[in-house]
């Protein structure tokens, strides 16, 4: 059986008030598209097609990969019409599995169920039992409490209103079934749009008997229109992805102060403390500590490291048993071996640091290579720009750069050497010898300080 999954994503999201249109919109850093397309791949579908419309030339930019097809729906004529679109591109596939672009947190749990019920039957829907059913389509059962119809919020009658069953929107179906009944849809209804949902009576008319499958929760299938519901979703998100890590051997100073955008590879004992945020691939290792308000990018942290509070941490890899920050910067490109120090208000940038090297205070560090056992004075500079190009520093091992030096690149410090506090360097300096570069200090004899003038 060749499946197929149909993404639609052609609604304008007019309640977003934005001018990114709707499924651009991140969840957890990631768009809410992004999302369903995910999902869809989880099944290796032999096809996925997502049907766009309103600025979706924006949508199909951004998210274009080689196993999508995007079939623009001109014309929003309501969801059968876009399904309609889409038939062209599903010719080869025998079972349809139906998405929207703006409902992200579906489960693979309840889709492969959906599957499973498509081998009974020709027809299955996911439906949900909702306290407020207000705007959904209603699901109506007969004396058998066999699905009959879906009626529309806006073309029920009293007794159709009262019924707390929903269409939650998302359907598998028979590929060549879904053709035919499409075929005799209209729009003869309140809202003048061809709803997908009219097929149900033309299966119920053919004799199928309509599987139904229910979501574990009804996040899975609540659907973004505003941004309170966007930020309800992305609050579920991170409550459900804070009890993984902790079922995983993750402690966390709470649980809802925790904000992961991305893939998380954790290992044990590791604590995160107060709003720690994690974006993209991120990975730490057993017995890390990051302290509060710590932001970690795209980096592999190892063995017992310490992150101190306000810390940023981008496309680097910290080594066993550092030490980092309060308040340092790791910027991209960044590799320190184990046992580094990186103090307060110091920023790393494109530099490898090898083991045991200390930089504790007030320095910045870029295009460097740091050799081990180096001790980097407070408010020490790599000049590593001269306004055109970018260069490098070399500081050999067991280097001891005294305070507020500037080391004007391209440089090297020798193995050994110690330069001056105050130091200019301009030149390579010699390994094991004492270099520095400051005017020699003087006292003068006899002179006086000022004293304020008195006013007449
Ligand atoms: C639809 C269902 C309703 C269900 C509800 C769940 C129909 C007729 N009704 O209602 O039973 O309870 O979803 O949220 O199907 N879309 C297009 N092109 C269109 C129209 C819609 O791509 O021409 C897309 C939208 O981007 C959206 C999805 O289809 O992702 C649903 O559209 P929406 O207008 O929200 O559907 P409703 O009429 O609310
Ligand atoms: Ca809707």
């Amino acid at each position: 059986m060749k499946l197929g999954v149909l993404i639609l994503a052609a609604g304008e999201g007019t309640r977003m008030r934005s001018r990114l249109p709707k499924v651009l919109h991140d969840l957890a850093g990631k768009p809410l598209l992004s999302h369903v397309i995910n999902s869809a791949r989880d099944f290796s579908p032999d096809e996925i097609t997502v049907v766009y419309g309103h600025a979706g030339e924006q949508v199909r930019a951004q998210l274009d990969a080689d196993d999508i097809d995007w079939c623009e729906q001109k014309e929003r004529l309501g969801t059968g019409h876009a399904v309609i679109q889409a038939l062209p591109y599903l010719q080869k596939v025998d079972q349809v599995v139906i998405l929207y672009g703006d409902v992200p947190l579906i489960s693979k749990t309840t889709l492969d169920a959906m599957l499973v019920e498509l081998h009974q039957t020709e027809l299955v829907l996911l439906t949900v039992n909702l306290e407020d059913p207000t705007g959904y389509g209603r699901i109506v059962r007969d004396d058998a409490n066999l699905v009959h119809a879906i009626v529309e919020h806006k073309d029920a009658n009293e007794f159709q209103l009262e019924i707390n069953e929903i269409n939650t929107g998302i359907i598998a179906v028979d590929r060549t079934k879904l053709e035919a009944w499409l075929s005799k849809i209209n729009n003869k209804n309140s809202q003048g749009e061809y709803y997908l949902t009219d097929i149900i009576t033309l299966a119920v008319k053919d004799g199928v008997q309509i599987g139904v499958v229910h979501p574990d929760e009804k996040e899975e299938v609540m659907g973004i229109n505003d941004r309170q519901q966007l930020a309800y979703l992305e609050r579920h998100y991170q409550s459900k992805m804070a009890s993984r890590l902790m079922a995983a051997g993750v402690t966390l100073a709470d649980p809802a102060r925790l904000d992961i955008r991305g893939h998380l590879k954790v290992g044990r004992d590791v604590t995160l403390d107060c709003n720690v945020i994690l974006e993209g691939d991120v990975e730490i290792a057993d017995g890390v500590k990051v302290g509060p308000n710590v932001l970690i990018r795209n980096s592999v942290i190892h063995e017992d490291v310490e992150i101190l509070a306000n810390s940023v941490i981008e496309d680097a890899e910290i080594g066993v048993s550092s030490r980092i920050g309060p308040f340092a910067r790791i910027r991209p490109e960044s590799r320190l071996a184990d046992h580094v120090h990186i103090g307060n208000f110091v920023e790393i940038k494109k530099s490898q640091v090898a083991s045991g090297s200390k930089v504790n205070h007030l320095s910045y560090i870029g295009d460097s290579e740091i050799g081990s056992k180096v001790n980097i004075g407070a408010g020490t500079i790599t000049c590593n720009y001269d306004g055109a190009n970018k260069h490098k520093t070399f500081i050999g091992d067991d280097a001891f750069i005294g305070s507020d030096t500037q080391l004007v690149a391209p440089v090297k410090v020798g193995r050994g050497a110690t330069i001056g506090a105050g130091s200019t360097i301009t030149r390579d300096t010699p390994k094991d010898k004492l270099t520095l570069s400051r005017s020699k200090q003087i006292s003068v004899e006899g002179w006086q300080r000022p004293v304020k003038q008195s006013k007449q």
